[in-house]
C-alpha cells in the first residue's frame, strides 16, 4: 500500500480521538502514520496521553513530544489504533509481523476499544491464508517449545513446521520483552479459539499473534478511498 493511503486510513482513526484521552499506540508501518499525525495534533495543544506498543513507537512518539504513560499509571486506556497482518470477516487479526505482539496484545486488552487501520491487501476470508502467525516463546527450552507447536500446528491441518524468526541467518530476532518468535504457516486457521488455547497451553509460550474479538472497527484504505469495516456486519 502507498504511504499515502496508509496515512488515509491513519487520519480516519484520528478523527475518533477526542481531548483527554488514554490511547495505545500501535507499532507498524501504518501505525506510525497515525503516531505522526497525533504528533502534529499534540504540537497544535492537544491533550492525551499514550502508552506504547513497542520500543520504536515509544521513540518516535518521545520525538514527537507525545505524553507518554504506562500501564502501572493508568488502569485502562480507552482506545488502541494499530495495524495488522490478516483481518477476517469478523475483524478477527493476526498481528506480530513487526514482533511487537505481546505489547501490542497486553495494550489492546487494557483498551476499552480497538481500532485497526490497514489496507485491503490485509483483508482475508480466513486467518492464515498468507501470513505465518507469530508465536512469542520463551528462549528457554526452544527446542521443547519448538517441537509442542509443531504437534498443535499439526493438529490444526498445518502442513509445515514452525521457523524461528531471524534477522541475519543465524541471528535470532529478540522482541522487546527479550523473547524469540516462531512463526507458523497453516494456510488456514479454521478454529482460531481453539487453536489460540491451545497454544496457549504449551508452557514455553509467551503469548501469540491471534486477536480474537478485540476490534470492532476497521479502516481500511483502498485507492477509492477509507472504507470502515465494524465487527459483526461483514
Ligand atoms: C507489529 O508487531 C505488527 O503487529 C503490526 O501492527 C503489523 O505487522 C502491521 O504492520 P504494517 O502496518 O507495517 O503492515
Amino acid at each position: 500500500m502507498s504511504e499515502d493511503l496508509k496515512r488515509q486510513a491513519a487520519a480516519m482513526a484520528l478523527a475518533d480521538v477526542r481531548p483527554g484521552m488514554r490511547l495505545g499506540l500501535g507499532t507498524g508501518s501504518t501505525a506510525r502514520h497515525f503516531v505522526d499525525l497525533l504528533g502534529e495534533k499534540v504540537a497544535a495543544g492537544f491533550d492525551c496521553i499514550c502508552v506504547p506498543t513497542s520500543e520504536a513507537t515509544a521513540r518516535q512518539a518521545l520525538a514527537l513530544n507525545i505524553p507518554l504513560s504506562d500501564l502501572e499509571t493508568l488502569d485502562r486506556l480507552d482506545l488502541t489504533v494499530d495495524g495488522a497482518d490478516e483481518i477476517d470477516p469478523q475483524l478477527n487479526l493476526i498481528k506480530g509481523a513487526g514482533g511487537a505482539l505481546l505489547r501490542e496484545k497486553i495494550v489492546a486488552a487494557s483498551s476499552d476499544a480497538m481500532i485497526v487501520i490497514a489496507d485491503t491487501s490485509k483483508l482475508v476470508t480466513t486467518l492464515g491464508a498468507r501470513f505465518p502467525l507469530p508465536i512469542e516463546v520463551n528462549g528457554f527450552g526452544l527446542g521443547a517449545t519448538r517441537r509442542a507447536v509443531a504437534e498443535v500446528m499439526a493438529s490444526h491441518g498445518a502442513t509445515g513446521e514452525p521457523s524461528l524468526r531471524e534477522t541475519a541467518p543465524g541471528t535470532p530476532f529478540v522482541t522487546d520483552g527479550g523473547h524469540l518468535i516462531l512463526d507458523a504457516f497453516f494456510g488456514r486457521i479454521s478454529r482460531p479459539e481453539a487453536l489460540s488455547r491451545d497454544l496457549l497451553d504449551i508452557a514455553g509460550v509467551v503469548q501469540h499473534g491471534l486477536f480474537l474479538k478485540m476490534c470492532k472497527t476497521a479502516y481500511v484504505a483502498t485507492p477509492d478511498g477509507v472504507k470502515t469495516l465494524t465487527s459483526g456486519t461483514n
